[in-house]
């Protein structure tokens, strides 16, 4: 099957062959070092031909390589992805996702010394490419939370539904800094503030990897290194082919223009606290660092990364990464990141070259015998210390997990963080708690009824998708529904007309969902429907609180003279009863904003390294009302 994700890239990749120039670690407490594994890997490293270590050094899309019956074998593949839409071709359901997982590892270990794979996935916020999953809150709103231990709980839920599926790896969490709301990555980040990102990710990679060896239990991998959050806004696209929604900024896959000193008090925190949790992976970014692409940085990666932080996992580039080291030099760029210190390639459909590209630079002597032995150790350890070489361990899913997937408990620890990340920002005449008992209450606005908007870009769809078919959930209705009394009637309609006479309103608003690159925006105003919507309420004359679900800060300009009472809440997820438990006063609001709110475009990027004389946001960073 082909991706949308992957259309774009085999343009990006067409333009490139024509040469157009785009754009010590501690374990967690429970687990080993990583190296303590070494004695095993030795043992199997010996064994192995250079073919057979490639073939572990290359992860090609689960599409492609079963398209071509054979190829795991002959090229000895260790590794497995599904990126944003690379679905099973029987639906995203639980079953068939289990079914692909398992054909995938039943290849794999046909091969001659049947070492399984390492299958990867996004499970950014729950397992969110399969129907029925728990979908979490986006990391922008877990950052609201400044709760850890939530944040490992959430990690716990995610592994288990990841592994009810077989898949043992996921790319999370981003540890990104982001520094510029535009980027349509900002709500894939905890905060702008370092401090915060430092927390946060070593206790969501402590939740996702418990002790890496158990059967609960998946790979974690932070990324993307380093610096993807300060890229400088640009006015070029870096992808060709790609649809443009921007209005002409850009800042994703950008340049990131800072000086090592700054780069590492903003950017890198949040790698240390992840090798000390014990991460197994870390993902270069696509980005670069004043000028040079960090997946072919030695600097970064290996002085930096593997020397001085001691990182004793393997890095995996990102999708079609390498490419971009070298544009229109395929050979060049696959020997610059290798020798710069990239483990593991994702190469969707490019793996056959890659592997020979690869085995053709070691055999001209280019890239040294010692870092392939290198690479293929970081990976074989990681494989050791997750159990997938004890031969006694069954390594297709443990369909026992089914049971509790996408359960009431785990939906129980998203509905925690769905209320515990609504940070209040006004509340006129305390509008807020609305009262369970009132004549009638009238719910408005297009992400009122839509788990799609709710839950943001990748779910289900790498973009994400608006509407009701998106998965299953509560939809903010249908929790005001079920919070009220039996005797408060609840009406809706999505423009807001028809609301005269009902005591209170609540517009449901903000924006539709994008991820990566589709979603860098020149203007984060609100949008023309949602304007109507609010004006529709005032002419109604009645009192409106708004619910603004987006995936960052937005301006508001006049519109929030409209508004009585202001929440936020950055991409809920599923549960939306955690809104309804705000909304209503069953939880009072705890949530602190974790970036800082402009006031007009003019000030962006606006965040707490920023800000100051003439630059003042509307809500400052930390911000947040109780009742
Ligand atoms: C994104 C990564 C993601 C990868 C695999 C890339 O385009 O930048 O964050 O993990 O795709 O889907």
């Amino acid at each position: 099957m082909k991706s949308q994700k992957s259309i774009w890239c085999m343009c990006a990749a067409a333009l490139l062959a024509f040469g157009v120039v785009l754009g010590a670690a501690a374990s967690s407490p429970k687990a080993k070092r990583l190296s303590a594994y070494d004695p095993q890997v030795r043992n199997l490293l010996a064994q192995m031909t250079l073919e057979e270590k490639i073939g572990q050094m290359t992860q090609p899309e689960y599409g492609p390589v079963l398209a071509n019956p054979g190829d795991m074998q002959k090229y000895f593949i260790g590794s497995v992805l599904s990126g944003g839409d690379s679905d099973p071709q029987e639906g995203n359901g639980l079953a068939p996702w289990t079914d692909l997982y398992d054909k995938v590892q039943s290849e794999a270990l046909k091969t001659r010394l049947g070492i399984p794979v390492l299958y990867g996935i996004d499970a950014m916020h729950g397992h969110s490419n399969v129907l029925g999953a728990v979908i979490f809150p986006h990391n922008m709103a877990l950052g609201c939370t400044r709760d850890a231990a939530l944040v490992e709980k959430i990690g716990r839920v995610t592994a288990e539904e990841v592994r009810a599926t077989g898949i043992q790896w996921t790319f999370a969490p981003c540890v990104t800094v982001p520094q510029d709301i535009r980027w349509g990555r900002a709500y894939e980040g905890f905060s702008e503030d370092p401090a915060l990102v430092r927390l946060l990710g070593a206790a969501a990679v402590r939740g996702l990897q418990g002790d890496l060896g158990g059967r609960l239990d998946v790979l974690a991998c932070a990324k993307h290194f380093v610096g993807d959050g300060g890229t400088a806004a640009s006015s070029e696209g870096r992808w060709p082919g790609a649809p443009v929604g921007t209005g002409g900024v850009w800042l994703d896959q950008g340049d990131t223009r800072l000086d090592e000193a700054t780069l590492r008090r903003i950017h890198l925190p949040g790698y240390i606290t992840a090798i000390q949790a014990g991460v197994g992976s870390i993902m270069p970014s696509y980005s670069s660092w004043n000028g040079v692409k960090c997946s072919g940085s030695r600097r970064l990666l290996t002085e930096i990364l593997k020397e001085e932080l001691g990182f004793e996992g393997f890095l995996i580039s990102d999708y079609n990464a390498i490419a971009q080291v070298k544009p229109g030099d395929y050979k060049g760029s696959v020997e610059a990141s290798i020798n710069a210190g990239m483990d593991m390639a994702m190469e969707p459909s490019n793996y056959r070259v890659f592997f020979e590209t690869l085995k053709g630079l070691v055999e001209e002597g280019k890239v040294p015998m010692s870092r392939i032995d290198d690479a293929v150790t970081r990976i074989l350890r990681v494989k050791f210390a997750m159990g997938l070489m004890d031969k006694k361990r069954p390594q297709l899913a443990d369909r026992r997990l089914h049971k509790t997937f996408g359960s009431a408990a785990h939906r129980a620890v998203a509905r925690e963080a769905v209320r515990k990340s609504v940070v209040l920002l006004k509340n006129e005449g305390h509008m807020l708690p609305l009262s369970k008992e009132s004549f009638r209450i009238h719910v408005a606005g297009k992400t009122a009824d839509d788990i799609g908007n709710q839950c943001g870009g990748w779910t289900i769809r790498w973009q994400g998708q608006g509407g009701a078919v998106t998965t299953g959930g509560t939809t903010v209705l249908e929790a005001v529904k079920a919070a009220v009394s039996p005797k408060t009637q609840v009406t809706y309609s999505r423009d807001g007309s028809g609301a005269a006479g009902a005591t209170v309103a609540i517009a449901v608003i903000g924006e539709k969902p994008y991820a990566e690159y589709v979603g860098d925006r020149k203007d984060l105003s609100l949008d023309a429907e949602d304007l109507e919507t609010l004006a529709n309420l005032k002419g109604a004359g009645v009192p409106t609180a708004v619910l603004l679900i987006a995936g960052r800060p937005m301006i508001l300009g006049d519109a929030l003279g409209q508004m009585d009472a202001l929440a936020v809440s950055f991409l809920p997820g599923t549960e939306g009863r955690g809104l309804a438990d705000v909304l209503f006063g069953d939880y009072k609001p705890t949530g602190k904003l974790s970036f800082s709110w402009p006031k007009s475009m003019d000030q962006l990027p606006l965040n707490m390294h920023t800000v100051g004389g003439g630059k003042q946001p509307l809500f400052p960073y930390g911000y947040g009302l109780g009742y």
